[in-house]
C-alpha cells in the first residue's frame, strides 16, 4: 500500500474528529474513518506509555491492545477504500496526553462517539451505496468500538486494579477485543481464536 504522511499541526485534533459524523459518501467516509483509526492507535500507544511511567501496567496492557485493534481497523478501511478506487493518506494529527485518568475518560467519550454515532452513519451510507467490502468493515469496527467502550468502562471502575497486568484477546481480523480468556472464536466474523493476538 502506498501511503503518504501528511503532518497536520491541530492543537485538539481528536475531539474534532470524533465529534464529527459528516456523511458524504463511503469512499470519503471510508477515508476519515481511516484516519480516525490511524489516529487511535497512535494515541493509545502514548496513553499506555503514560499508564507505564505512573505505575499502572494494567491501563497500559488496554491501551496497547486497544492500540492494536484500531491498526486492524485501519488496515480493513484502507482495503476496502482501494475497492473503491481511493488511497488511504494518513493524515497524523496532535494529540494531548494526560493523566492516566484523564486518558481513560477521554477515550471511553470517543469510542462512545465512534460506536453510537459515526459508525453507524457510516455503515448506513455504506449500505446505500452497495460497497460489501466498506460494511463488513465498518460492521468490524463499530462492534469493536463498542467493545472498547466497555472495556474503558470497566477498567475505569477499578481503579484498584490498575497495577495489575491485564491480558487482552484482540481478533486480527475485525479487531474485537476481550478479556475473556476463553473465547473460542470471534462473536463478530468467526475468525478462530488461535489467530487472536495476546496482549
Ligand atoms: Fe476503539
Ligand atoms: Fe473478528
Amino acid at each position: 500500500m502506498n501511503r503518504k504522511h501528511i503532518f497536520i499541526a491541530l492543537a485538539i485534533a481528536l475531539p474534532a474528529l470524533a465529534a464529527a459524523a459528516d456523511v458524504v459518501n463511503t469512499k470519503q467516509n471510508l477515508l476519515v474513518a481511516f484516519n480516525q483509526e490511524v489516529n487511535a492507535r497512535l494515541r493509545y500507544r502514548a496513553f499506555a506509555d503514560k499508564a507505564d511511567a505512573e505505575g499502572f501496567p494494567g491501563v497500559a496492557g488496554l491501551f496497547r491492545a486497544l492500540a492494536f485493534s484500531e491498526g486492524v481497523h485501519a488496515d480493513n478501511h484502507a482495503r476496502a477504500l482501494e475497492t473503491l478506487g481511493g488511497r488511504a493518506v494518513e493524515s497524523v494529527l496532535v494529540y494531548r496526553v494526560e493523566t492516566t485518568r484523564a486518558n481513560l475518560k477521554e477515550s471511553l467519550r470517543v469510542e462512545r462517539s465512534e460506536s453510537g454515532t459515526i459508525y453507524p452513519a457510516y455503515l448506513k451510507q455504506a449500505a446505500v451505496d452497495g460497497n460489501a467490502q466498506a460494511v463488513k468493515s465498518l460492521e468490524g469496527a463499530m462492534a469493536s468500538e463498542g467493545g472498547h467502550a466497555r472495556l474503558l468502562s470497566k477498567v475505569l471502575r477499578r481503579a484498584g486494579e490498575w497495577k495489575t497486568k491485564l491480558v487482552l484477546l484482540v481478533c486480527k481480523a475485525c479487531g474485537y477485543t476481550t478479556d475473556d480468556l476463553s473465547v473460542k472464536q470471534c462473536p463478530y466474523c468467526a475468525h478462530p481464536r488461535a489467530e487472536f493476538a495476546e496482549l
